[in-house]
């Protein structure tokens, strides 16, 4: 199949109920991981790429990767995403290479590291809504700030220093015309997000309610959503890994995060400490091989395990071909006439 627009997918996402996991790429084992675990459950995929991602693989070795993939695979849809976009700039770039789908996060200054203010974010993340959908591209806008750093992005912290407003994200989505919104409700980028298995104190799902009931139809996105298991921290420090005890997302809360409005699922995390744990195992227990394959292989197939899972557990596992591709042009028409609108529902408190 083309590539598809994220917005369809999220489209249909919403009219099934269930979530679709998006999942960070830098090379072209993790896509095949990613294809493989697709394939296995027949789930329509998310495939996003940060900034120093599309950095270290160069922009057209990721590209062509993904354009590889999707004629390996004609019957799973698939959208590649920017993910992070830091600027106009970054977001330009990626859709004039044919990534169908780009996150602006002005929710920060074009470093990647400060806090922006409101009116900054609404304008920069209108400009990119503009000039992507007269080219039928989805955006991703983000409203409150995430903790943590990945990939050198984040402004670091908690999670719990700037979280979503209800009543800015309704004023946000109508101002910006965003076709899928992230919020902030206490989670982080990276291994450690918490000191201890997260409730209410630390990860905030009554936010997210709160904003699902004032914007019933708008698509939302939970960064920061590994669960990090702790088998794979386990096997990382079984093999001479020094990972400190943390806890993630528990795939109950994203589960419940799915029943209110969330429809993509940010994941990279989980898959780094699968790849790690499947290379360290394989260096300790046969420290005289050489063969990069010989470690590249089951790191792969660890990745694909846990994509897999999440498929599953997010439920767009066999809703691979519920649908067919609306071409990106088609798209491009849907904004133009109207019949794409992204004028939010908004519902009184
Ligand atoms: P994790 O670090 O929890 O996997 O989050 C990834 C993410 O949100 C990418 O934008």
């Amino acid at each position: 199949m083309p590539l598809v627009s994220m917005r369809q997918l999220l489209d249909e996402a919403a009219k099934g109920g269930y979530g679709v996991g998006a999942f960070n790429v830098n090379d072209m084992e993790q896509i095949q991981a990613i294809m493989a675990a697709a394939k296995e459950t027949k789930s329509p995929v998310i495939v996003q790429a940060s900034r120093g991602a599309r950095a270290f693989a160069e922009d057209l070795y990721l590209f062509k990767l993904i354009q590889a993939a999707a004629e390996l695979n004609p019957d799973i849809p698939i959208a590649m995403h920017q993910d992070h976009g830091n600027s106009f700039e970054t977001c330009k770039s990626a859709i004039e290479l044919g990534y169908t789908s780009v996150m602006m996060d002005g929710s920060l200054k074009a470093d990647g590291k400060t806090p922006a203010t409101f009116e900054e974010n609404v304008e920069v993340t209108r400009k990119v809504v503009d000039f992507a959908h007269e080219r039928g591209v989805t955006v991703e806008g983000e409203i409150g700030v995430l903790g943590g750093v990945e990939d050198g992005h984040g402004a670091g912290g908690s999670g719990l220093e700037h979280l979503t407003d209800p009543d800015q994200a309704v004023e946000f989505a109508e101002r910006t015309g965003v076709d899928a919104l992230a919020i902030a409700i206490g989670t982080s980028h990276g291994a450690y997000k918490f000191t201890k298995k997260p409730d209410g104190s630390v990860l905030k799902m009554d936010i997210l309610i709160a904003i699902h009931k004032r914007l019933p139809k708008t698509h939302l996105v939970m960064h920061g959503s590994s669960s990090v298991p702790k088998d794979l921290q386990d096997i990382i420090n079984q093999y001479g890994g020094k990972l400190k005890e943390t806890w993630g997302v528990p795939v109950e809360e994203i589960q419940l995060g799915i029943r209110n409005g969330v429809r993509k699922i940010n994941v990279d995390t989980d898959n780094r400490l699968a790849i790690t744990g499947a290379i360290r195992k394989v260096f300790a227990e046969t420290p005289e091989k050489f063969d990069p394959r010989d470690y590249m292989k089951p790191a792969r197939e660890a990745m694909q395990k846990v994509v897999a899972q999440r498929m599953t557990q997010f439920g767009q596992a066999g809703h691979a071909g519920d649908y067919k591709a609306i071409s990106i042009a088609d798209m491009a028409k849907g904004y133009k006439d109207g019949s794409l609108s992204t004028k939010p529902l908004v519902a009184a408190k």
